[in-house]
């Protein structure tokens, strides 16, 4: 089988990345080891923004978002007993968040590249790439029905999130990695019940870390940190609502309680792995770069990261190298930005599992920092709203001949 970019992966990254060269008329084969239904149910982040709805606005896929979608102008703080606003949009200049979660996001492109006739495969097993030095990488399959494939492609493009073989396929020694892990985990849940508040909610509390969000006016996201070898077993329904309500809790404000839909525990590190490109295969996203969830960045990251893409490789394919030559460092100004950001808000509302008493003083002292300072609190917001990747992002949505 012959095609022109062979991708990796049906998470946010892969499924934008083909949808976005198809718009410029470049074919691709995307597989992908899940079901469809299990891509589509998987319950991740939840906030876009303003440069990704812009993005997915101008590819012709916010008919859902701009439905469903929730803007938020700024979030609260909340530490020593003190709930504080931050106004994202009178601090930047009218910048917003919107809450739209990653889950309708995937739907929402499954569904149009189905219905664009796309070359999509869920259920794939033995995914392998060769020859990626060469001008014609292979990328080879096996298919639901059991049947063994290979597509001859121009480029590769490994969107498989961290896991994933494409980054291990890049021979040792060509690439350099980072990696951080934190003595912490996140419990979230997904609770039947209207959200107790109009904006997200960060909460330091000496008990831990909390975040109240929403997905809908009927539902609720939240999360706890947690220790990152806990069994979601040891978490009855009633505990995490305890825990949460504890800490998330101020005079005269409640937490509205409910039926938990979905429950689970994520480990929180970060990693870098460079450059993000090896010959003819292009990595993006979480194959490449993980933050710890705490700002919101890992989605959006994964879509600037394919609108970069998305440009770099019609201009490969059409003879002009320049911007698959820079692709790698165009995404990791802004990779390594969101990760500064990310270990930064991380590490200021975690606690660290034996920490000294010294921790929790810096800790209050920056959170009131930010709450007392324009200047404090105007970095919080420009990086929260989101940084802009320069021309490429702009162009991502350029129609082919
Ligand atoms: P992914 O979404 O991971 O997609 C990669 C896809 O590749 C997957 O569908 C996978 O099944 C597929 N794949 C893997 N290996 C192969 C193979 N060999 N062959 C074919 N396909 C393969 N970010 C936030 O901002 N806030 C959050 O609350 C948050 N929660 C998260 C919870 C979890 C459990 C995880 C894992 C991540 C979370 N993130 C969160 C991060 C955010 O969801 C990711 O940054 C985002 O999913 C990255 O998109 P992606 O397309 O790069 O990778
Ligand atoms: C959500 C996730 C995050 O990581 C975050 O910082 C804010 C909100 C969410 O899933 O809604």
């Amino acid at each position: 089988m012959r095609t022109q970019v062979g991708i990796v992966g049906a998470g946010p990254a892969g499924l934008l990345l083909s949808h976005l060269l198809a718009l410029r008329g470049i074919d691709s084969v995307l597989v992908e080891t899940r079901s469809r239904a299990y891509c589509e149910a998987r319950q991740r982040a939840g906030v876009l923004e303003d440069g990704s709805v812009a993005l997915l606005r101008r590819a012709g896929l916010a008919d859902r978002l701009d439905i469903k979608g929730i803007e938020h102008g700024g979030i609260y703080l909340q530490f020593a007993s003190e709930r504080r606003h931050i106004d994202f949009r009178e601090l930047t200049g009218g910048r917003s968040v919107t809450v739209y979660a990653q889950t309708e996001i995937v739907k929402d492109l499954i569904a149009r590249r189905l219905a664009d006739g796309a070359a999509l495969e869920f259920g794939v097993t033995d995914t392998e790439v060769f020859d990626l030095d060469s001008e014609h990488p292979r990328l080879r399959y096996t298919a639901a029905d059991g049947s063994r494939h290979e597509a001859i492609c121009d480029a590769i493009a490994g969107c498989d999130g961290f896991h994933g073989i494409c980054r291990p396929a890049i021979p040792a020694g060509a690439l350099t990695s980072w990696e951080r892990v934190y003595p912490y985990a996140w419990l979230g849940i997904l609770a039947d019940v209207p959200p107790s508040t109009d904006e997200l909610i960060y909460a330091h509390h000496p008990d831990g870390f909390a975040l109240h969000s929403l997905r809908s006016q009927a539902i609720s996201r939240l999360y706890l940190q947690v220790s990152p070898d806990e069994e979601i077993g040891n978490w009855p329904d009633d505990r995490i609502w305890a825990e949460l309500a504890g800490r998330l809790e101020l005079p005269g404000w409640s937490l509205k309680q409910g039926p938990v839909l979905d429950k689970g525990i994520t480990g929180m590190r970060s990693f870098v792995s460079a450059p993000m490109r090896y010959g003819r295969l292009f990595l993006a996203g979480d194959a490449a770069h993980i933050v710890p969830p705490t700002g919101a960045k890992g989605l959006n990251l994964a879509l600037a990261d394919v609108a970069v893409l998305s440009a770099a490789l019609d201009g490969l394919l059409h003879g002009d190298e320049s911007l698959a030559a820079s692709y790698s460092a165009t995404c990791l100004n802004r990779v390594w930005r969101c990760t500064h950001f990310s270990w930064w808000m991380t590490t200021m509302l975690h606690r660290t599992p034996g920490a000294d008493k010294m921790e929790a003083q810096l800790q209050l002292a920056q959170l009131r920092y930010i709450a007392s300072s324009r200047a404090a609190a105007t970095s919080l917001a420009e990086n929260y709203t989101g940084i802009a990747a320069g021309p490429a992002w702009h162009d991502a949505t350029k129609r082919g001949p």
